[in-house]
């Protein structure tokens, strides 16, 4: 059964907007994690822009199923990453001016800087995850430099507009995926991933874990955290 991680990160963009408490990323966490999630999953930016350091500290406190932090490889998180411990890392590319995560991260250019962040992180006993492009050159890169896991990005296929360009994608991600399964890594999936084009990865069955936040926070602003936490669930759970 495929796993799904709830992004909590747009509960806290609401909250930015007013610069204030509420909606509240960690209560979102748990009412998540009350609906059946797999995990919680946040991203800490360097502009803080949504999550703040003290929701990090306080989902490691309460999460109970599995705590998955998206990060820069920075010093500076490398540092918050160790001394908070979750369960997982996946180390994302950042930059300042995107609206959100736009590519995956170039591993291939910079190998032994990954390979030093993810021996930082191993020796806190956490698991690593690298976001990549489906892209058998950034596979091959992750499995040298010691990750664990891949999250193979699937933006490009949840931008993809006709049905020509749809297959191609998918087919992208599948093939990556059992390339990457077969290199011996972990595989999870996400980004832009939604209500709709989620059934088709649900065919890929080297994918363990779907990591989903804007399409579920969207619907809760709707119906509910808990409901649109089950919707998707359903969706999973059914299978393609
Ligand atoms: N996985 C990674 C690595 C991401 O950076 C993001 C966005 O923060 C997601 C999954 C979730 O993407 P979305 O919010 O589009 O579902």
């Amino acid at each position: 059964m495929v796993r799904l991680g709830v992004n909590v990160d747009h509960v806290a963009t609401v909250r930015e907007a007013r610069k204030g408490e509420l909606p509240d990323p960690v209560a979102a966490a748990i009412v998540s994690e009350m609906a059946g999630v797999d995990g919680i999953v946040c991203h800490l930016r360097e502009d803080r822009r949504h999550i703040r350091d003290k929701d990090l500290y306080l989902l490691k406190e309460v999460v109970k199923t599995h705590l998955n932090l998206e990060m820069a490889a920075t010093d500076e998180m490398v540092k918050i990453a160790t001394e908070v411990v979750p369960d997982m890392v996946t180390l994302v590319p950042e930059k300042r001016e995107e609206v959100t995560t736009e590519g995956g991260l170039d591993v291939q250019s910079n190998p032994d800087w990954i390979e030093e962040v993810i021996n930082q992180l191993h020796n806190h006993n956490i698991v690593v995850s690298l976001f990549v492009d489906p892209d058998v050159q950034q596979i091959k890169a992750a499995v040298r430099c010691g990750a664990d896991y891949v999250e193979l990005h699937t933006g490009m296929y949840a931008n993809a507009e006709d049905l020509s360009s749809i297959a191609d994608e998918l087919e992208k991600l599948r093939s990556m995926a059992m390339a990457a399964s077969k290199l011996g890594l972990g595989v999870s999936a996400g980004h832009g991933l939604n209500y709709h084009n989620v059934r088709d990865i649900l065919d890929i069955e080297q994918i363990e874990e779907l990591n989903i936040g804007h399409a579920i926070v969207a619907k809760a602003v709707m119906v509910g955290m808990e409901t649109a936490v089950r919707e998707m669930l359903e969706i999973i759970r059914r299978g393609k």
